[in-house]
C-alpha cells in the first residue's frame, strides 16, 4: 500500500515540529519545509508542489509575533495572507487537501460568549486581520480545505506563555501576566493529534480546536504553579498587556464543529497542562 504524502510547511515551528515528530513514517511519506520554501514566493511554492505532489498539505507557517505584526503590517499580510493564498492556489492545482492553521485572534475578543465557527470574525488587530485574510484566500482558492483555529498554543520548543510562566516559577518571585485575557491554553501535542486525525478524515470547513474550557491568564498561571508543586498565593500579578488596547480579551473558542460532527473531542485544558508538566518533569 502506498503511503499518503504529507507536506508540512513551517515544520520547525512549535506546531509544525510537533506534528512532524508525531506522524508515523510507516504510514505517511512526510515532507517538511520552512524558509527553504518561502511561502510568500508563488514560484517556489508552485515548484515544490509540482515536484512533490503531496496528497495533503499542512500549513503551519506564519508571522506569529503579534506585536511585531502591528509594527510591520506588510510582512504580516505577506506571510499570513499572501503566503496562504500561494499555498491554497498551488495545492488546488495538484488536487491536495489543505489543512491551514489559523487563530482565535480572528475575533476581536470584545464579547463574553464562547466563539463558534459560525460566529462572524471581525478582527481588530493587524495580526488578526492578516490571518483572516489568509483564511479567506484558502476558502476561495482550494475547496478541499480545513481551516483549524486554535489558541494559546504551547510546546516544548519555542517561547510561549506557558513556558514563560514555568521559567519564572523556577526562578521564584512574582510572575507578571496580562490581565483580563480569557481563552484556552492548548497543548501543541493535543492539537497535533486532532490535525493528524483530519489528514484522512472526510471533513472540510472551519474547525475550532482548542483544549476544552476557558480561563484567564492568571488562572492558567496559578494552575501551572500548582502542577509544579508550588503555592500560587501571592505569586501572580495581573498587569495591563504590553500590546494594550490592541490585545483581544475574550477569545474562548467553542469546538462546535467537533461537537456537531462528533469526529473528535479535545481534552480539558487542565488535563493537557498536567500531562505537559509531568512530561517536562519526567
Ligand atoms: N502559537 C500559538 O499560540 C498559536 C495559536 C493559534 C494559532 N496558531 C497558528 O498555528 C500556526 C503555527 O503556529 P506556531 O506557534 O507553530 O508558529 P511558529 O512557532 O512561529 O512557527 C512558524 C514557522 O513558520 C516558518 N515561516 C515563517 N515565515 C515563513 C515563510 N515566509 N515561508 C515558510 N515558512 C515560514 C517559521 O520559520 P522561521 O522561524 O525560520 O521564521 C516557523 O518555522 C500559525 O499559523 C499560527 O498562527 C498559533
Amino acid at each position: 500500500m502506498s503511503k499518503t504524502k504529507v507536506w508540512i510547511i513551517g515544520a520547525k515551528g512549535r506546531l509544525g515540529s510537533t506534528i512532524s515528530d508525531a506522524l508515523d513514517r510507516m504510514e505517511y511519506n512526510v515532507l517538511t519545509s520552512d524558509l527553504d520554501v518561502d511561502i510568500t514566493d508563488m514560484d517556489s511554492v508552485t515548484a515544490f508542489m509540482d515536484m512533490s505532489h503531496p496528497a495533503v498539505v499542512i500549513n503551519c507557517a506564519g508571522y506569529n509575533t503579534h506585536d511585531w505584526a502591528e509594527e510591520d503590517m506588510v510582512k504580516a499580510f505577506r506571510v499570513n495572507a499572501i503566503g496562504a493564498r500561494n499555498v491554497a492556489s498551488a495545492s488546488r492545482k495538484v488536487g491536495a487537501k489543505l489543512i491551514h492553521m489559523s487563530t482565535d485572534d480572528v475575533f476581536d475578543g470584545q464579547g463574553s460568549a464562547p466563539l463558534t465557527e459560525f460566529d462572524v470574525a471581525t478582527p481588530d488587530t493587524v495580526f488578526g486581520k492578516s490571518k483572516l485574510a489568509g483564511e479567506n484566500f484558502v476558502r476561495e482558492l482550494n475547496p478541499k480545505h480545513l481551516i483549524v483555529r486554535s489558541s494559546w498554543v504551547y510546546a516544548r520548543e519555542g517561547s510561549c506563555f506557558v513556558n514563560s510562566v514555568i521559567r519564572q516559577a523556577k526562578e521564584g518571585g512574582v510572575i507578571r501576566v496580562a490581565a483580563e485575557q480569557y481563552s484556552s491554553p492548548t497543548s501543541a501535542k493535543m492539537l497535533a493529534d486532532f490535525i493528524m486525525k483530519m489528514i484522512d478524515a472526510n471533513e472540510y470547513g472551519i474547525y475550532h480546536a482548542s483544549c476544552e474550557g476557558c480561563c484567564s491568564r492568571v488562572e492558567a498561571a496559578e494552575e501551572i504553579l500548582r502542577l509544579m508543586g508550588q503555592n500560587p498565593t501571592g505569586r501572580i500579578e495581573a498587569v495591563p498587556s504590553e500590546s494594550g488596547k490592541n490585545s483581544p480579551r475574550n477569545t474562548f473558542l467553542r469546538n462546535l464543529m467537533m461537537e456537531v460532527t462528533g469526529i473528535y473531542r479535545m481534552p480539558r485544558w487542565q488535563d493537557a497542562m498536567k500531562e505537559y508538566i509531568q512530561e517536562l518533569r519526567g
